[in-house]
């Protein structure tokens, strides 16, 4: 070799790296969501939503090609470990999105918390995850169950109903649901308002009867509940069927009806709820967001597709501060804190425990679509109790 030749292979040893690094890695995005079971329709949603925004930008965020390695969680807390530390020590994923079920979310954050990676929630609403785990690489995309039961209580008890009875599934979403609409319920009655049950079930049960018969009996004014997916495809059925729906009005978080419409059919109609999100908001890009959506999965999209879209817009924000590097949290966490994201739902900001900051929409069932009526609570923030960051 003459010595241009080994300069020439020297300078080429020097700069390939370079021009490596240049060419970053793909992306590893884990999307642990549930595929089966009775969230099986909100998991497809959110990655529907998440993947249709990195389509939108030429499958690359901050610069980086993104790649998907998927787990079905099941929407099952007792497998939610082995299955995040699957995605995050088995596959070396550089970001997790997920899930549906608060209980394995409470999982994820824990992992997320001890591991150092960036956990993005496009769904549930564990406090704990922007409460007493909020941590500076832990986000939401979504709600707090305290929030649209809050707006939920705030409305009932504007509406003047003084008696009511809840009923849920026994896990963290439901109760935290109610905890929030007996607050909301309780400052809009000035205290008088009262509870005169709070029903529960295990889940994923559907088996209400028992239940029905019971609200039949204690004639509220009103009924509070959370149900979602499935399950709530079923209540919404069974509360008519068993002829409460004529006598007793029944008020919902809007998971009750979103996404749910087409199963449940007629049973539905004019059921009020209180969501982040609703079907004909005149925002320019929800419009778009529902021609895209529509055109590339041949289906409506509902609020799960919104906060998969958003999860999206939240991991591109961070993204594009760090160009590409996850290592920096600090730098992402600050472009996020600082971020208006530009959703479907409206604009909204991320709180200081990283929950978004939003409006909460009341919304009537109009034949297969989840009507605005007003915004029932403006610039709603999750009190984010129990969070030091
Ligand atoms: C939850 O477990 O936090 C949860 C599940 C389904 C929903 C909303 C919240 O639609």
């Amino acid at each position: 070799m003459n010595i241009t030749r080994i300069a020439l292979a020297a300078t080429l040893a020097l700069a390939l790296p370079l021009a490596a690094q240049a060419q970053q890695a793909k992306l590893k995005v884990g999307l642990m969501l549930p595929a089966t079971g009775t969230f099986a329709a909100l998991g497809t949603a959110i990655e529907n939503g998440f993947r249709l925004y990195v389509t939108e930008q030429g499958g690359k965020l901050g610069g980086r090609e993104i790649e998907f390695v998927k787990v079905d969680d099941e929407s099952d807390p007792s497998k939610a470990t082995d299955n995040v530390n699957k995605l995050v020590k088995r596959d070396n994923v550089d970001v997790i999105v997920g899930t549906v079920h608060s209980g394995v979310a409470m999982a994820m954050a824990r992992v997320a918390r001890e591991t150092g990676t960036i956990l993005i929630v496009p769904n549930a609403g564990a406090q704990a995850v922007t409460g007493p785990m909020c941590a500076p690489n832990i986000f939401r995309s979504s709600f707090s169950n305290w929030q649209p039961g809050y707006a939920a209580g705030e409305v009932v008890g504007k509406r003047g109903h003084k008696r009511v009875v809840t009923i849920t599934w026994k896990y963290a979403a439901g109760d935290e649901s109610v905890a929030g609409f007996k607050e909301g319920f309780a400052k809009a009655t000035n205290g008088q308002g009262q509870v005169l049950k709070e029903l529960s079930l295990p889940f994923p049960n559907v088996e209400f009867q028992a239940l029905l018969t019971e609200i039949a009996s204690l004639k509220p004014d009103a009924v509070y509940t959370f149900f979602a997916g499935g399950g709530a495809v079923k209540f919404v059925k069974d509360y008519a069927a068993a002829g409460l729906k004529k006598n007793i009005p029944l008020f919902g978080a809007g998971f009750l009806t979103d996404g749910t419409l087409e199963g449940q059919g007629a049973d539905a109609e004019g059921l009020m709820t209180t969501l982040h999100y609703a079907d004909g908001l005149d925002f320019p890009k929800d419009k778009a967001f529902r021609l895209a959506y529509a055109k590339t999965f041949k289906l409506q999209p509902d609020v799960y597709a919104v906060q998969g879209y958003d999860a999206a817009q939240i991991l591109a924000i961070g993204l594009t501060a760090t160009k590409g590097d996850v290592k920096d949290k600090a730098a992402f966490a600050a472009a996020v804190r600082k971020a208006t994201i530009d959703s479907p739902r409206g604009k909204f900001t991320i709180g200081k425990n990283h929950d978004p900051v939003q409006d909460f929409y009341l919304r009537q069932v109009v034949g297969k679509e989840n009507k605005p009526m007003g915004v029932a609570v403006k610039g709603l923030a999750d009190p984010g109790r129990g969070c030091n960051m």
